[in-house]
């Protein structure tokens, strides 16, 4: 199947049409039961199918675009490095309840095989169908990270594990990211990619000259010491039907209430950023929800969001303190640890408009209160706090507001 994305052409090796004889042809489903299966394609970043088998088990397809060349990124190849990483290493089976299920990967063809999990919504859809931010919800999001960065926190036999099964050409550049090229320049192909409307993204940009030196400064400040995503959205976040109960009674199971999915951004990166860049959705569910006509000032605009930030602040805050009760250590490796989320979460602003920008147009007015929120982020976190966490002070140490989850000892860190 071929596709036009941001005027280039790609092509898929699956479609709904030849995806029930390559499951055969591969051995992954019995002949038996396909002529039972329906396919269902869901469009995502990736072009994903999803197989019912029967009501009780379905298996997710991701594959990867290939371009004209007839290549592919490798990102899949990426996510299934950590899936195996959870399988293949006993110091780090914790993993396993906290990220999803994969099966397989046809490294020829890029598509990797997944237990679609039926139990599940996605943060996104959840947040969008239930309108409504239960902060103990957040608390249990943050827990969730907060285990997973804790847990290979220094340790060196997951890095290497990780980097020996990393793509040499990530591999390489990948040990601190440089924020300002990963922007991109201007460049004459940018005004082939973007629209006229885009373009006034780069223009903004380049018109505060302190956010440019605030984000050359995330370079310096980010500090790579453990396993993090670094794609954190809502859609990259599962949550169980039954998350209120799954947290308290089966915290070890395979029912955890929250995982996080979608791995081919990972690296071996600075715990701050994921955090910052989940304190950036629930802002942005706030800033999105804006009045975005050109005509409407911005002030009003600010009044009449349909998301007002009072509505997601408890969960924020709750984010910050189920992340921190699960990873006290994280305030003494990071005294500033609080700054580095606002800036990181700055930072999460600006890259998730320039994604919107490439992929769509610039969104006005609301695009201009990003920018403008992201700027204060970045460029006075301290005093972004108590609009961003809604108190004059965030006390981490404040009761939770459900009980923590028992956190594992922390493994010795390997001469
Ligand atoms: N294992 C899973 N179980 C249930 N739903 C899933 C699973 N994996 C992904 N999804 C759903 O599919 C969407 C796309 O999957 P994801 O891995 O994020 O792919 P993409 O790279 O295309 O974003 C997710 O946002 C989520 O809604
Ligand atoms: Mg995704």
């Amino acid at each position: 199947m071929t596709v036009t994305r941001s005027r280039k052409k790609i092509r898929f090796s699956l479609g709904v049409d030849n995806v029930l004889s390559y499951l055969s042809e591969k051995n992954i489903i019995d002949p038996a039961q396909l002529s039972e299966a329906t396919i269902q394609p869901k469009l995502c970043k990736n072009f994903n199918l999803i197989i019912e088998i029967s009501d009780q088990e379905k298996l997710l397809l991701k594959q990867e675009p290939f371009d004209e060349t007839g290549n592919v990124k490798g990102d899949l190849s990426r996510e299934w490095c950590i899936h195996q990483f959870g399988q293949q290493c006993p110091d780090f089976s914790f993993l396993k309840p906290l990220i999803s299920q994969a099966s397989f990967f046809d490294t020829e063809s890029s598509i990797l095989g997944l237990t679609y999990l039926i139990n599940y919504d996605d943060l996104e859809t959840w947040y969008d169908t239930q309108l409504t931010y239960p902060p103990t919800l957040a608390y249990a999001v943050g827990s969730t990270l907060a285990k997973i960065h804790r847990g290979t926190l220094d340790q060196v036999s997951a890095k290497t594990f990780l980097s020996r099964n990393d793509r040499p050409s990530t591999r390489r550049s990948r040990e601190h990211p440089d924020f300002i090229q990963s922007l991109g320049q201007v460049t004459p192909e940018t005004f082939g990619e973007v629209t006229e409307d885009g373009l006034k993204f780069y223009e903004l940009l380049q018109r505060y000259a302190s956010l440019e030196q605030a984000i050359a400064q995330l370079t310096p400040l980010y500090t790579p010491c453990c396993l993090i995503h670094n794609d954190l959205r809502f859609a990259n976040l599962l949550v169980h039907h039954q998350w209120q109960s799954q947290a308290r009674e089966h915290p070890e199971e395979d029912a955890a209430p929250v995982r996080v999915i979608d791995w081919e951004k990972w690296r071996w990166g600075d715990p701050t950023f994921d955090l910052g860049r989940l304190v950036a959705e629930y802002l942005k569910r706030w800033l999105r929800s804006l009045m975005a006509s050109q005509d409407v000032p911005i002030e009003q605009a600010l009044r009449l969001a349909t998301t007002p930030l009072e509505q997601v602040q408890p969960s924020i805050r709750q984010l910050v303190r189920g992340y921190w009760h699960q990873f006290p250590e994280v305030t003494q490796r990071f005294p500033d640890f609080l700054a580095r989320v606002m800036r990181f979460a700055g930072w999460g602003l600006i890259e998730s408009l320039r994604a919107h920008v490439y992929y769509y147009d610039f969104p006005g007015n609301v695009g201009i209160c990003q920018l403008q929120v992201a700027k204060s982020l970045l460029c006075a976190p301290d005093a972004s706090m108590p609009v961003v966490f809604g108190e004059d002070e965030l006390r981490l140490s404040d009761t939770p507001a459900i009980p923590p989850l028992p956190a594992p000892p922390l493994p010795a860190i390997e001469e």
